[in-house]
């Protein structure tokens, strides 16, 4: 097989569900901006593109039909450049990155464009008419139940305390609003974002540029944390404060073979080495990663000590927290925002960036391939859980 390498990455900023800069912005034209912007910071023939995939979770209403197809036709890409839909749920940016990646190692394709896209504004999780199947899903409700509940099952068994989660999600804040300050966050393209404002009993559409992730809350505080209420079971303990954030968001990459880098001259920036899922149950399925990357780490002969740097999603801080534990990485100086040596999340994670569904995978991709460069890591990791009962996991390698 040949070597697949990731040539650009890039992302929107993640704003927040309803309350955030995007939340009147349509899907279509996050997309559109940002497979536009993920060509535009390298040099080379747009027609040689072969095929646009794109991950979604809830790929309906605005973000609906082939997104894939209509986002590549809005950025202005020719004819000939196809496109298309993958969802695997939260993973779906990723899995369209290793499909992607997959054609370029068969042979089939020199150069593949790659996204995920989630606007949580615009249609709900959970799609706008859920239909789970009425028999099946009576007696089988688990793969169907709250993501919520799933985090509050894998806190209660494996004994992730409210105040380790707590504690988390304050360092996950922390780490974000760090990054924002340094300026770390080279992967964010200002994207046009749009509002309809009431003007002499007119409704008109403004536009405005937007740079930031607008959910990161650098007031956090553990003692602000411990106050927040339950937010899916009275009795619970995951909370609207160590939950994953929900936003709207897009983000796109760009894959090449080695003839085609040599071709057009391009930086490759990391190989993309390896990618994997494994299931695990349903009604507890923060647990994914705690399968899928040591999966990973086996396939790829390293140990978990050979990683530099791991993008592991906060979709909650209980899943996170445990599937660390797992893997054997989490001492907190690998994810304290007072450690030097922190390799988990260097730049914040979901509970402060947010997590939007389909776009996270392809967003992490361009995350940790920023920090990778930034940080001169040599393998990066990035992993997430999935609703139904599953994990992904990554493989990425630094080019010299
Ligand atoms: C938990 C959840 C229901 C909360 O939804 P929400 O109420 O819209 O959440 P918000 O982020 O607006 O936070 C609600 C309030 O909690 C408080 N809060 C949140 N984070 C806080 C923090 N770090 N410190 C102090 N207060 C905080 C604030 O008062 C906030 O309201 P405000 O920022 O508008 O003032 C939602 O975030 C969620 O469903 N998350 C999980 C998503 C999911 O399942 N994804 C898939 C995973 S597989």
């Amino acid at each position: 097989m040949r070597d697949v390498y990731i040539v650009s990455a890039v992302r929107t900023p993640g704003c927040r569900r309803a309350k955030g800069a995007f939340a009147q912005t349509r899907p279509e034209s996050l997309l559109a901006h940002i497979l536009d912007a993920a060509v535009k910071k390298i040099k080379f023939d747009v027609s040689a593109i072969d095929d646009v995939m794109i991950g979604c979770a809830f790929p309906e209403a605005e973000q609906g039909l082939n997104i894939g197809r209509i986002a590549a036709q809005m950025a202005g890409f020719p004819d000939s450049v196809s496109g298309a839909v993958v969802n695997r749920f939260c993973a779906s940016g990723l899995e369209s990155i290793a499909i992607s990646a997959m054609r370029i190692a068969m042979g089939w394709s020199e150069v593949t464009m790659a996204g995920g896209l989630e606007s949580m504004s615009v249609v709900p999780m959970g799609g706008n008419m859920p239909r789970p199947h009425p028999d099946w899903s009576r007696k089988n409700p688990d793969v169907y139940i709250s993501m919520g509940i799933t985090a509050e099952n894998v806190a209660n068994r494996y004994k992730i305390t409210r105040e380790m989660q707590d504690e988390f999600a304050y360092h996950s804040n922390m780490k974000a609003a760090e990054a924002q300050e340094k300026g770390f966050f080279t992967e964010i393209v200002p994207t046009p974002a749009e509002k309809f404002v009431l003007k002499d009993g007119k409704w008109e559409k403004e536009t405005f540029m937007q740079s930031i992730d607008d959910g990161v809350r650098k007031e956090t505080t553990i003692d602000g944390l411990k106050k927040l209420k339950p937010a899916f079971s009275s009795t619970g303990s995951v909370t609207a404060g160590n939950s994953s954030q929900t936003t709207d968001g897009a983000a796109a990459s760009v894959l090449m073979s080695e003839e085609a880098v040599k071709k057009y001259g391009v930086k490759p920036l990391v190989k993309f080495k390896m990618y994997t899922v494994a299931g695990c149950k349903a009604d507890e399925m923060g647990v994914g990663p705690a399968y899928a990357v040591p999966k990973l780490l086996k396939m790829a002969g390293l140990k978990a000590s050979d990683i530099g740097i791991w993008e592991l999603n906060e979709a909650f801080a209980s899943q996170a927290i445990y599937s660390a534990q797992q893997i054997g990485i989490d001492d907190k100086k690998n994810w304290a925002a007072d450690s030097a040596s922190r390799c988990i999340n260097v730049s914040g994670g979901a509970i402060a960036l947010g997590h939007p569904l389909g776009c996270t995978g392809s967003k992490l991709a361009a995350t940790i391939v920023a920090n990778m460069q930034r940080l001169g890591k040599k393998y990066g990791v990035e992993s997430m859980c999935i609703g139904g009962g599953m994990g992904a996991a990554a493989l990425f390698e630094l080019c010299d």
